[in-house]
């Protein structure tokens, strides 16, 4: 199994979003089975649950001092990738979440002030050690600034290479608990999520499954 959490100290960038739409395209893949954990107190993704109809992926209802001990559950329950939402600004719930993490993906819009703030998140990922990649999310295509953010973020830390755009369909089809892939899976936005997953189960292909670098049993500590 491998832990992937979404994390970001400001409000907005597409955590929630990305952290939904991740776990869909790693269960439609064939990646899953794949859980999902809420740790934000505004619940957002847990309410996009709740509205869903289809049953994976797999929600599950824990707290943040619990967490490693229900992710020893998940895995002896099978589960293959766990999925994890964090909160804005509260940063000992990210720092806990990035413990036990085995990778962290930082959603960035392309705008200054997303930029400035996506180091507040890196400083927390280096004092914990872990690894992590950047997510631009909610470009322009084609706006200057979007290539600002892509020269800004490489300066800090792997970015991925897949770029999510703004686009209305990922507002509006998490309303009734779906995901664009769901709406429309030839359309643009589909492909973007696609691309995404495909660059990050690469990533973590290459990263040792949870608690197998030694390093389990001192995150568990540190959280
Ligand atoms: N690529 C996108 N295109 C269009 N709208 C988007 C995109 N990504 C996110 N949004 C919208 O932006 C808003 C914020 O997104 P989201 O809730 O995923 O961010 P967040 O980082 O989880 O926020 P918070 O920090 O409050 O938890 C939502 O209304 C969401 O629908
Ligand atoms: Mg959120």
């Amino acid at each position: 199994m491998h832990v992937l959490a979404v994390a970001s100290q400001k409000g907005g960038p597409g955590k929630t979003t990305l952290a939904a739409h991740l776990a869909v395209q790693a269960e439609m893949s064939g990646a899953g089975p794949v859980a999902l954990v809420d740790t934000d107190p505004q619940a957002s993704l847990s309410e996009w649950w709740n509205v869903r109809e289809a049953e994976a992926p797999v929600f599950v209802r824990t707290t943040v001092d619990r967490l490693p001990e229900d992710i020893r559950r998940m895995m002896a329950f099978g589960i293959k990738l766990l999925v994890i939402d964090t909160p804005p600004a509260i940063t000992q719930t990210i720092e806990n979440v990035i413990c036990v993490s085995d990778l962290v993906v930082i959603p960035a819009r392309p705008s200054p002030h997303d930029l400035r703030a996506a180091s507040a998140t890196v400083d927390i990922v280096e004092r914990v050690g872990r690894p992590m990649v950047f997510v631009i999310n909610g470009a322009s295509q084609r706006a200057r600034i979007t290539s600002e953010a892509v020269f800004a973020l490489s300066q800090h830390g792997t970015l991925a290479p897949a770029i999510v755009n703004q686009r209305t369909d990922f507002a509006a089809s998490m309303i009734d608990g779906r995901t664009v892939m769901e709406i429309d899976g030839t359309s643009k936005a589909a492909e973007e999520v696609s691309l995404l997953w495909d660059y990050l189960r690469g990533r973590l292909a290459k990263l040792p499954s949870h608690g197998q670098d030694g390093s389990g049993e001192r995150r568990q500590e540190i959280a």
